[in-house]
């Protein structure tokens, strides 16, 4: 080589190493860090020039260059990798009772009651992967197998961002092995099925299969589309160097050699505080960005891990609490249409019984035609179902229908799904509302579900608040007959009642008396649980305090009832709607009649008050008071009380453990109260 170009030569080299430096610095910063430094163009600019210099002088090309990242030549098979020291597996735990009696067989077998350091982190659901460093770079990527040997997935990894290819400081052990979990983040495993989707190709069940199928590539180039994570999470081998003597500082360190570690990791003394992780960490699942199947806890102390040693393929030290999964799959064998109050029609997906999210589920809501038309539902479909927290069951996707089973295609017995033409109670006409895609019953009371629906709402906890009368008496006494209106309820005589299936005399008297008791109620309720529509709870409340009386309210125009805080055109026709009806003003009439009574109230001017046109959220245990006092307490000064934080939110009132929601309000800066501001602030206006 002439002198000349050996110059070049040098420069570029140098060059290259500051580019390299820089962009493992700014994937680090971004990745592992979460706090990006270049923007996307900047980071691309500077990768595109070093890609220039590995070409133009291909003796540059070295193992940790982030232009490795783009993956390499396919492989035709992944080679056989034997692991040094085994990736052994987690024994479980299934309950509370279950982690303390892990605590319990610590004590015992370390023959010492002092307190134990536990190191808790979620448990990620993906794939368990194994990466070696030699002198801090990056020289082999290998899957877990069966513990003892793994498959060679070096070129996959390297396509992942958040693997550094070469070790940031310098006080690493010269031969490291770092175990940790590949998995897709929620929105990546979005992204790539919508992707697989608009390409005719079958999408991922769940983002683990997702993480799974993209690390079995043997072309690393497919891999490096797939917005992969790695989080780092024990060592494996280690030789030479000085680590720490505990899993936390071990895991501090990983996080300054440029791995990504999980935020949520916490170290807690004894095994309450575990137990109380767990909760905490329940009710922050369905808001993470990636799935997580348990918690995962270790002694942090190495010492006592040695102590305690193994058994069967699982360490004494380490235990992992399993959450209810939120998916599972089954067979969609019917679709059922609902009537709603409001005569809206809902399919309801009539499963086989299946146990997801801690119970079994039988019945989704399938929403509306739209939702069946999104999900390309038909009867027959094998489906997966998702159960995250209190959320209604749902149909997430439906499985492929010609699924090839033992080299034979199955055959295709799906069935459409026929949406009625007339509604399947009464037979009344349906309407189909332009911009919601709900059909709607048009019968009215006429419809013996929209009369089933509608005293059931009337005779509900915030409405009448009828104790005793259930859905299935409401429905029995509708199909005998003996009941057509809100008001024929206050006529029912005991004998009656018993007749009725699973009723007995004494619990029909005391129905009889709660129905009596019922007659006394207040202008809010009553409006809320006449089921005018839109008109909630809330609404029904400002009407009250608006207008003072039904009769103001049944005689306003549509003028005044704009002139309502909160009340909108829509809201205002549903009430001059509603109070027009002569079907309406006659059960009106028999209510009087039958002797319930909703005194008038002193009419308030609720624009004035000082909490007027605030949204509150209340959370958490409070001491001094209940979450219905608070909520209350904050109405009358004129605040609305949502049960959900969002950015119109104006203060969120958090009481002890609050969760979730306190998450949100602070990532959205909305203003938090603890409970003794709160209490003064309630005294401060009272
Ligand atoms: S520690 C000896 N920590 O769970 C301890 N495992 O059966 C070995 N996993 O497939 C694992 N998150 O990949 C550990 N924070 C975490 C984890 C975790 C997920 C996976 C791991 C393995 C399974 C354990």
């Amino acid at each position: 080589m002439s002198e000349q170009s050996n110059l070049a030569l040098d420069e570029a080299s140098q060059e290259a190493a500051t580019l390299r430096e820089q962009l493992n610095h700014y994937n680090y910063s971004y990745h592992s860090l979460d706090a990006p430094q270049v923007s996307d163009g900047q980071y691309d600019l500077l990768l595109r020039r070093l890609e220039t210099l590995e070409s133009q002088f291909p003796t540059l090309c070295s193992a940790d260059s982030p232009t490795r990242r783009v993956g390499s030549a396919p492989l035709t098979v992944f080679e056989a990798v034997e692991h040094a020291v085994p990736m052994l597996s987690l024994a479980n735990a299934f309950d509370d009772d279950e982690l303390r009696d892990f605590e319990r067989r610590l004590h015992a077998r370390l023959d010492d009651d002092s307190a134990i350091a536990f190191v808790c982190e979620p448990k990620l659901d993906g794939v368990a992967v194994s990466l070696l460093y030699h002198d801090g770079i990056l020289v082999q990527g290998a899957t877990r197998g069966d513990g003892f040997q793994g498959e060679n997935i070096t070129a996959n990894v390297r396509t992942i961002a958040s693997i550094p290819l070469k070790l940031l400081g310098e006080d690493f052990p010269p031969v490291l092995e770092v175990r940790g979990e590949i998995y897709l983040p929620r929105a990546g495993f979005e992204r790539i099925n919508a992707e697989a989707l608009a390409k005719g190709e079958k999408p991922f069940v769940n983002p683990r299969n997702a993480a799974a199928g993209s690390l079995r590539q043997l072309d690393s180039h497919i891999t490096a589309t797939r917005p992969l994570e790695m989080c780092a999470y024990s060592l494996g081998l280690a030789e030479g160097g000085n680590l720490p003597d505990s899993h936390l500082a071990t895991m501090g360190c990983l996080k300054s050699w440029g791995f990504l570690t999980n935020s949520l990791m916490a170290g807690v003394t004894g095994i309450e505080a575990c137990v109380a992780y767990y909760q905490r960490l329940a009710e922050l699942r369905g808001g993470l960005a990636y799935d997580i199947d348990g918690i995962v806890y270790k002694v942090d102390r190495f010492a006592l891990q040695e102590t305690l040693g193994f058994v069967a393929r699982a360490p004494r030290w380490a235990i992992a609490r399993k959450f209810p999964a939120e998916e599972a799959s089954t067979r969609l064998l019917d679709v059922e249409f609902q009537i709603g109050r409001t005569g809206a029609i809902t399919p309801v997906a009539r499963l086989e019984p299946v146990f997801v999210g801690g119970v079994t589920v039988s019945n989704a809501t399938l929403h509306n035609e739209d939702e069946v038309e999104r999900l390309g539902l038909r009867l027959g479909d094998s489906v997966v179902v998702r159960r995250a927290g209190d959320v209604i069951p749902q149909i997430a996707r439906v499985l492929p229908r010609f699924e090839a089973s033992a080299g034979e295609i199955s055959e295709d017995n799906s069935q459409a799904i026929v949406f009625p033409t007339s509604c399947p109670v009464c037979g009344s006409a349906l309407q189909r509302s332009e911009e919601q895609a709900v059909l709607r019953c048009t019968g009215g009371l006429v419809c013996g579900a929209q009369r089933k629906e509608a005293i059931k709402h009337f005779a509900s906890r915030k409405a009448l608040d009828i104790e005793g009368l259930g859905d299935k008496i409401i429905d029995q006494l509708v199909d005998a007959e003996l009941i057509a209106t809100v008001a024929d309820l206050f006529s029912l005589r005991v004998e009656q009642l018993a007749e009725l299936e699973r009723m007995a005399d004494k619990s029909a008297s005391k129905l009889v008396a709660s129905i009596a008791t019922a007659r006394a109620t207040t202008l809010p309720r009553l409006l809320f649980a006449l089921g005018i529509r839109e008109v909630g709870e809330t609404t029904a409340k400002v009407l009250a305090c608006h207008f003072g009386s039904l009769e103001k309210l049944q005689e306003a125009e549509a003028e005044a009832l704009l002139a309502v805080p909160d009340v909108g055109p829509v809201v205002a026709a549903f009430v001059g709607q509603f109070f027009s009806n002569s079907h309406h003003q006659a059960i009106i009439a028999s209510l009087r009649e039958a002797g319930v009574e909703w005194p008038d109230i002193e009419p308030v001017d609720t624009q004035a008050l000082p909490l007027a046109g605030q949204v509150w959220v209340l959370t958490g245990t409070l001491a001094s008071l209940s979450r219905s006092q608070g909520k209350a307490q904050l109405e009358a000064l004129g605040a609305k009380v949502s049960g959900s934080v969002s950015a119109k939110t104006t203060c969120l009132v958090a009481g002890e453990s609050a969760g979730s929601k306190l998450t949100k309000a602070r990532s959205l800066e909305v203003k938090v109260m603890d409970e003794a501001e709160f209490v003064a602030l309630l005294q401060g206006a009272g």
